[in-house]
């Protein structure tokens, strides 16, 4: 019966470049019944992401594609996630860049999480700049991904009081969590 379930949902690719905090919490969310994505594979840019160790923890296979020649690399994702039959795929603190070529083999299908509440702080660095700048709220956006970085329509975000006494690493922390909370329900919010 849960093969079933799991028949029914899009078969999705999470790409990550770090401690994949997001991936794990994407898993998580994709085991549930009211899910409509089914995490099958994932995808890194550095045998250094911590997060790879899910690949074990949940049985989920793993790739690492180098992207020293990025042409190179996206074609050969391109065939694998073809090959897979991933339908969608989800950036989760992914540090490359994907072109406009590879965007339109999924378009519309391509989505990723940023820590800022955008179209602010696009980039690197958001919470130091909103600390610096003196806002009054962080947060984080949950976005289709364009060729243009951190430029994607926006599908949902949360927001972040930020505290006298917050630092980078306090409002980081902040953020991360809500972070939990909006990836899984951009997810709703475009299917169902
Ligand atoms: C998150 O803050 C995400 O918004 C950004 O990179 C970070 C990744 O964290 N794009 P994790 O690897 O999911 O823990």
């Amino acid at each position: 019966m849960k093969k079933l379930i799991g028949l029914k949902k899009k078969k999705t690719a999470v790409f990550i470049s770090g401690t994949g905090s997001n991936l794990k919490n994407l898993i998580k969310f994709s085991k549930k019944k009211n899910s409509p994505i089914f995490v099958d594979l994932i995808i890194s840019n550095t045998h250094n992401a911590k997060g790879l160790k899910y690949s074990k923890k949940y049985n989920i296979q793993k790739k690492i594609f180098s992207f020293k020649n990025n042409k190179l690399a996206e074609k050969k994702i391109c065939n694998f996630l073809l090959k897979k039959k991933i339908k969608f795929i989800c950036l989760a603190g992914f540090m490359g860049v994907l072109s406009k070529n590879f965007i339109k083999n999924f378009k519309g299908k391509i989505i990723n999480i940023h820590p800022s509440l955008l179209p602010k702080y696009k980039g690197l660095n958001t919470h130091k700049k909103a600390i610096e700048n003196n806002d009054k709220f962080a947060g984080c956006s949950v976005h289709f991904v364009t060729a243009k970085i951190d430029s994607g329509k926006i599908i949902m975000q949360k927001k972040v009081k930020i505290e006298k006494k917050d630092t980078i690493a306090s409002l980081a922390k902040k953020v991360l969590k809500k972070e939990h909370l909006l990836y899984p329900a951009a997810i709703k919010k475009i299917y169902n």
